[in-house]
């Protein structure tokens, strides 16, 4: 996911390119650059890491013209540096481009244009697009512009310059959004309505396939075929706040809603012909996997969470021993990591120090290692051997939601993969969950539907001092996310337990203001769950119980229901975290509290 803008009018482009992107910096924030059109040709400047660093360099070579285009970036090809950095060029900076998404045929392109004596700079997939229409170039833009996305498959949005028409700017999309603002004697372009609302509230909104030539005087808009569209104008009733987390009222809201879209994602991507499970970045064979005696997971937070629902999934398709770990815990009690031991680290950031570190550990320690990570090129993903990508997009508020989703449909993906690979899982158990996985998506969504009704149940949370949250089995780890995700932000206490542990000492602290989640929807264990969750309500305590919606046993036991569709019970934790995360984020909210930046805590934790 990346930020793209654009601008032509009578004032200094660069200006509104700064601020636009400044406004979408929550698309994506490795990298930044703008093109402006400026003493008779296009120059770029560009700068890894945050706008700022942009922003430091124009202030040495400032970019002056009234036409320009910019983007910051979310590295998906080649990892997050200035030469990697957007707006990219041909040979000669004639055509320059931004792009959000993907070029699925670049390689092929780019083969072809270097036998032509192409010269390329990055390794992006999206600098193929302007050497295309250097080559394509036949006099006039447009023209030329179409016969690009002729050759092109993927997914886009596509924003042109042409230095031989330096008041025009074109952009085109494909499954990428891309909206125009329209003032008065200039127009805007941008991939979301932030960037553009503190100078109009008037937009296009472009449909797939359509083409939007866009100068001072006006825009035109062309369908696929060439022929002019007339759109309808959109007027923009949200505040710039508002507009900037979609509507929704905080980051953390946004994200929960993009899980659909994040676990589609990342699933796509690990499936191959015949619905076999590939990692194409793995590169392992049968032997590899033979060579290795026990796996170690180790995480923090959110990630070290996810790692213990993946010690299911492993143990369960691959047959191989899992330890998980907490990593700043990892590295001090001298552990017994060997060669044969593959370390699997789990981070959204890819930053956090502790995770770093307890990787770096593990390597010393002669293991081979994955990172699972949400962060292209980050640290941890430079420092593992080996690196599994969740497509998550930016995650923005620090209590994590997507983040964790897709690293459970990674880690699923990856024990099944292992299995392919040992031969401990058949192919018909592949199948099941590929096909299991394929239809998630919309089984969360019904969930979502469902969270006016969980908003409703937070209200009972609201004043209480303790929660509890009781599971077994897999239900038992996703029950710590659920409770981690209650304490971050609503700060209540909140603590998981397995529900047979209980009855070891717990069963003290349940009263009747004491309210229990318990989840469960592991079919093996579902009566001696039920047996727990009668223990606490012989206790008085108020029970919302978390199952599938066929179970018409479940709700005989407790005073509350939230029902998740029917999957197998390795599927199951990927659904039933989310009623935990709404539950969370509603109660936040009920209580008044800052959900997307919750006190204490911050997003990436770089310090031991
Ligand atoms: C911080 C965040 C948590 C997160 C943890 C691990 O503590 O507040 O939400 O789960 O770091 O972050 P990582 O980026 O490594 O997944």
């Amino acid at each position: 996911m990346c930020g793209i803008v654009g601008y032509v009018g009578e004032k200094e482009a660069s200006d509104f390119l700064i601020e636009g992107l400044r406004r979408l910096e929550y698309r994506g924030y490795d990298s930044a650059g703008i093109a402006v059109y400026d003493q008779g040709k296009i120059q770029i400047e560009k700068k890894m890491g945050r706008l700022a660093n942009l922003e430091k360099v124009l202030e040495t070579h400032p970019l002056h013209g009234k036409i320009g285009i910019g983007h910051t970036r979310w590295a998906t090809h080649g990892g997050p540096s200035d030469v990697n950095a957007h707006p990219h060029g041909d040979c000669h900076n004639h055509f320059v481009v931004v792009h959000n998404g993907i070029i699925e045929n670049y390689m092929e392109i780019k083969k072809e244009l270097l036998e032509k004596g192409h010269i390329f700079k990055s390794e992006t997939d999206t600098e193929v697009v302007a050497h295309l229409a250097e080559e394509l170039d036949d006099g006039d833009f447009l023209s030329t512009v179409r016969k690009v996305i002729a050759r092109i498959t993927g997914s886009y949005t596509l924003v042109f310059m042409d230095a031989a028409q330096p008041d025009t700017i074109i952009c085109t999309k494909k499954d990428n959004p891309l909206i125009i603002g329209l003032g008065q004697g200039e127009n805007f372009i941008a991939s979301d309505i932030p960037a553009v609302i503190s100078h109009t509230r008037r937009i296009y909104i472009l449909n797939d396939g359509e083409m939007a030539v866009v100068r001072k005087t006006g825009v035109s808009v062309y369908d696929g075929e060439g022929l002019p569209v007339s759109k309808k104008i959109h007027e923009v009733t949200w505040s710039a706040e508002a507009a900037e987390k979609g509507g929704y009222p905080h980051f953390m809201l946004k994200e929960i809603y993009e899980q659909p879209k994040a676990v589609r994602d990342t699933v796509n991507i690990h499936i191959g012909q015949d619905s076999q499970i590939v990692f194409d970045t793995l590169n392992w064979n049968k032997s590899d996997l033979m060579g290795m005696d026990n796996i170690l997971i180790t995480a923090c937070g959110t990630a070290y969470h996810a790692g213990l629902v993946a010690k299911h999934y492993i143990e369960q398709f691959a047959r191989i021993p899992v330890e998980v770990d907490i990593a700043s815990e990892y590295r001090y009690r001298r552990p017994l990591t060997t060669e044969r031991t593959l370390a699997v680290v789990i981070s959204q950031s890819g930053e956090t120090i502790d995770t770093l570190a307890a990787l770096k550990e593990a390597r010393r320690l002669g293991a081979r290692s994955i990172a699972v990570t949400n962060s292209i090129g980050s640290s941890i993903a430079r420092e593992a051997d080996r690196v599994i990508y969740t497509l998550a997009g930016p995650e923005i508020a620090v209590a994590s939601t997507k983040a964790y989703t897709t690293q459970l449909v990674a880690l699923l993906m990856l024990a099944l993969y292992m299995g392919q690979l040992k031969g401990t899982v058949t192919n018909e158990q592949v199948q099941d969950v590929v096909k299991a996985l394929q239809t998630l998506p919309e089984k969360i969504e019904k969930i979502l539907e469902n969270s006016q009704y969980i908003a409703g149940l937070a209200d009972h949370l609201t004043k209480v001092k303790d929660v509890f949250y009781i599971g077994r089995s897999i239900d038992y780890a996703i029950a710590m996310e659920g409770a981690l995700k209650l304490k971050e932000i609503s700060y209540i206490h909140a603590e998981a337990y397995a529900g047979g542990e209980l009855k070891h000492g717990t069963l003290a602290l349940i009263v009747p203001e004491t309210p229990v989640i318990a989840v469960a929807t592991q079919d093996d264990v579902k009566s001696k769950m039920y047996s727990n969750i009668q223990e606490v309500r012989a206790r008085n305590a108020e029970v919302i119980g978390i199952g599938f919606d066929d179970d018409r046993e479940l709700e005989k036991y407790v005073t509350e229901t939230i029902r998740i569709p029917r999957v197998s019970g390795f599927i199951a934790p990927i659904l039933s975290v989310i009623p935990m995360q709404l539950l969370a984020y509603y109660t936040g909210v009920k209580r008044g509290n800052d959900v997307d930046k919750p006190r204490n805590l911050a997003k990436s934790v770089t310090v031991e």
